[in-house]
Parts: structure tokens; sequence; C-alpha cells
């Protein structure tokens, strides 16, 4: 597959996001005060509790729906649609494929909204099955495959956007344990091949350290940052020495506790001090290691919420 012409799109910038639902007595606030930034060419997996709030995250970060507070910034630009840069993989595969299309037309279908020819959307959706390794079932209909599959035709369907930035929702949850690691390796050469940037949301933590360049956890009651890790484990990730690696099992034990920490604030112990950035790598008025503009009020909040 050829690389995508816009490798890496831009930035996505959250500052002080609040995302509340319903009104008065059934006003819900899901999200407050959560700062965020995804650079070109990362991939960062955002963890979190069931219900706290990745879908809706992912939403805001797609366009479909607007934050109620803050912003969120694509490049320069407020983003308040979706963007033709970036592509979503939704939840659940059975509710995204069309049960009465060929697998080439679920995979082209989208296209055909964006005004993409129709022999345009054929050589696309053929090099994208291509991709996910399935170049003969074409023909075939979502029923007529596996689990697995079907994942797969779902992901190769967000990859014929060919958009530079592709967002992910627990991406892998519905199918066998397997399957889930095949996927998952199928993302990380994706990533590798394409350059794209990738935002995959999940609440299974070994997952988040074992796909991530940095994993982003959220939680509390309304969800916001808690935690935000480098894994410096490599591009070369494989799923049983990887996953044996002390490294890995340390980041798992650090979210782990964090999430824990968040779900109970009233019994949280005191945070570990973070280690002092050094100066060179946090130039003045840019952006600390944790992603977040150093001269931001979001600053300030998050490590209120972590400490
Ligand atoms: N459209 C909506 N209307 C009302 N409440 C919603 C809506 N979408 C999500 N929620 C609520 O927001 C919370 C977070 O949901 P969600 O983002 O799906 O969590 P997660 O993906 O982390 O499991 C849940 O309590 C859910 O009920
Ligand atoms: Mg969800």
């Amino acid at each position: 597959m050829q690389r995508h012409a816009k490798t890496g799109g831009s930035s996505l910038v959250v500052e002080d996001v609040g995302k509340t639902f319903g009104h008065g007595t059934d006003e819900h606030r899901v999200i407050e005060g959560l700062s965020l930034r995804v650079d070109p060419g990362e991939f960062v997996c955002i963890v979190g509790p069931s219900g706290a709030g990745k879908t809706t995250l992912l939403r805001c970060l797609s366009g479909l729906i607007r934050p109620t507070s803050g912003t969120i910034r694509y490049g320069d630009e407020p983003l308040t649609r979706p963007h033709a840069d970036i592509a979503v993989v939704f939840q659940d595969y059975r509710g995204s494929l069309l049960p009465w299309m060929r697998v080439r037309d679920n995979v082209a279908f989208p296209l055909e909204g964006m005004g993409v020819k129709r022999a345009e959307r054929n050589r696309r959706a053929e090099e994208c099955l291509h991709a996910v390794g399935l170049a003969d079932v074409g023909d075939k209909y979502p029923w007529q495959l596996s689990g697995g599959m079907q994942q797969r035709v779902a992901i190769a369907r967000g990859l014929a956007y060919e958009a530079p930035v592709l967002l992910m929702d627990e991406p892998f949850g519905s199918v066998d344990a397997q399957s889930r690691f095949d996927l998952e390796d199928l993302t990380l050469s994706l990533r590798a091949d394409l350059g794209i940037t990738v935002i995959l949301v999940t609440h299974d933590i070994d997952e988040a350290v074992y796909l991530g360049d940095r994993v982003v956890v959220i939680g509390g009651r309304p969800t916001t940052v808690v935690d935000n890790l480098q894994v410096d484990l490599g591009t070369d990730r494989d799923q049983i020495t990887t996953r044996a690696d002390h490294r890995f099992t340390d980041l798992r034990t650090r979210l782990l506790t964090r999430i824990r920490e968040a779900q109970a604030p009233a019994e949280r112990t005191p945070a570990r001090p973070e280690p002092k950035p050094a100066p060179d790598e946090t130039p003045g008025g840019g952006t600390a290691k944790d992603g977040i503009p150093k001269d931001s009020p979001a600053r300030e909040k998050t490590a209120r919420a972590v400490r």
C-alpha cells in the first residue's frame, strides 16, 4: 500500500474540554478540564475504565460531537465538525458493517459521500483490504466472515479515507484473544508503513502499553487526564517478549495504580513526585513532555488531578 500523501497530518490539541449530557436534574458531567496533545505520527492510547467517557472523548476528537466547554484544534483550525483528515474505526464491527453489502462495497461506501468516483473507490477498497490481509474476500458478505475478519474490514474502511489521523474506539473488544493479538500487530505494522497518527481508546491496560508510544490515563468523576506516560519499549514489539519485559510490567503496574486512585479519590495515596524534565526537552513557551502546552491553564488542572 502506498504511503499516505498527507502522512501524519497536523497536531490534535484538546484544551480544557468538558462534556455534559442532559439538563437540569438529568445533567451528567462526563468530562471536565481534559487537556491533551497528540502530534503527527504518534500512536497514543487513551485508557480508562468503562463509562469513563472514552467514546465521548473520541467522538469529540472526530468532530462528530462538540464539547460543552473548552476547545479542540486540528492544526491551527478549531475542530467543529468531521474533518477529511480524521477517520474513525468504531467500537463494534457488528453495528457498523452493512450486512446486505459485499465487503468491497462496505469499505468503499463512505467514499461515495465524499465524491470519490466509482473506479477510485474500488481501487482504494481493494488496496485497503489487501493491507489488512483480506485481498480475496471483497466479493463476500460480512456475515460470511469471522469476527476477527469483520473487524479487519472495519479497519480497511477506516484506512480507505486515506486520512493521516486514525481514531479507534476499543477496536478489538469483540474478537477472540488470538485475533486480538493479530489485529494489534496489524495496527502497529499499518502505522509503521503508512506513517499515520493513531489515537486508540481502550479499557485494556496491557493493550494500551503494548501499542502506544504514549499512554494517557483518564479517570475520576468527572473524567480528566490523570496520567500521561511515555512508553519506552521501542518500535519493534512482540506479543511474547514485549509483554514479558520488566519495563512493560512496570508501566502496567503504574497505570493500574493511577486508574485505581482516580476511581477512589478519598483513598488516594500521595503520588510520587514527577521527574523534572531536562531544560532542553521543554523549550520556553513550547509544549512539555506530557503534551500539554506549558502556558495552558489546563496544565495546572491536570497537575492537580494527578496529585
Ligand atoms: N448521547 C449521550 N447522552 C447521554 N449520556 C451519554 C451519551 N453518551 C454517553 N453518555 C454517558 O456518558 C458516560 C460515558 O460514556 P462513554 O463515553 O460511552 O464511556 P466509555 O466509552 O468510557 O465506556 C456514560 O455514563 C454514558 O451513559
Ligand atoms: Mg466506549
